[in-house]
């Protein structure tokens, strides 16, 4: 396959199938993407792994502990949280990427920046082993809470940069249209 075909195929899956994934594959591709990828200074970001079901479980439990400490919010979020449990639950491996912070705002830019090329890389590098995932950065309050960050153990200058479920897959969703790129293109005149 092409490099340009890989990209132009590379699809994110969200319907894993009961196929396990090997935490070593995931490192191992994950440690690729990392040397593949061009970056200043040194690396400052690491990654959280739930792979077995019991930390599946509790990452699922992790995500929706907040919300379910109000009865309201279990009320009416209960079906939504159920999804999200089922989610979580049929996504045979989890890599949680993390960067440190920087006091100063460009350090901390170009780490953020690192870590997503990296991230990208390794879906690249997955998608060629048939081995499909969705980044997930959202909903906030589920994904981006304080209580989230602080049982996956990130730390007072760390960040949250994303969770991937990992996972092998049946069927390849349709693509998206794109903004075509002159749409986003500014020349400086002469
Ligand atoms: C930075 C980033 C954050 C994303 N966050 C979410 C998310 O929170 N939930 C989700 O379902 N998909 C998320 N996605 C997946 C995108 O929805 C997906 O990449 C987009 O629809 C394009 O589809 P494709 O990857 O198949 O080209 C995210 C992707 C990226 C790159």
């Amino acid at each position: 396959m092409s490099l340009e075909q890989l990209i132009r195929e590379r699809r994110t899956i969200r319907k894993f199938n009961a196929s396990p994934v090997s935490q070593k594959l995931v490192m191992e591709l994950l440690l690729k993407a990392e040397q593949l990828c061009p970056y200043e200074g040194e690396a400052r970001w690491r990654y959280v792994y739930a792979g077995t079901p019991e930390a599946r479980e509790k990452l699922a439990s992790y995500v929706s502990e907040k919300i379910m400490d109000s009865k309201m919010a279990r009320l009416t979020l209960n079906k939504l949280m159920k999804s999200f449990h089922k989610r979580f639950m049929e996504a045979p491996a989890n890599i949680i990427a993390v960067v440190k912070t920087d006091p100063d705002p460009i350090k901390k830019k170009e780490a953020y920046g690192t870590l997503c090329r990296i991230l990208q890389n390794f879906q690249l590098l997955a998608w060629e082993q048939r081995l499909g995932m969705v980044w997930i950065t959202g909903p906030a309050p589920f994904i981006q809470s304080e209580q989230f960050h602080k049982r996956i153990g990130l730390q007072k200058d760390e960040q949250f940069v994303g969770l991937l479920q990992i996972g092998y897959f049946d069927k390849v969703p349709k693509g998206r249209t794109r903004t075509h790129a002159e749409r986003l293109w500014t020349a400086i005149e002469s």
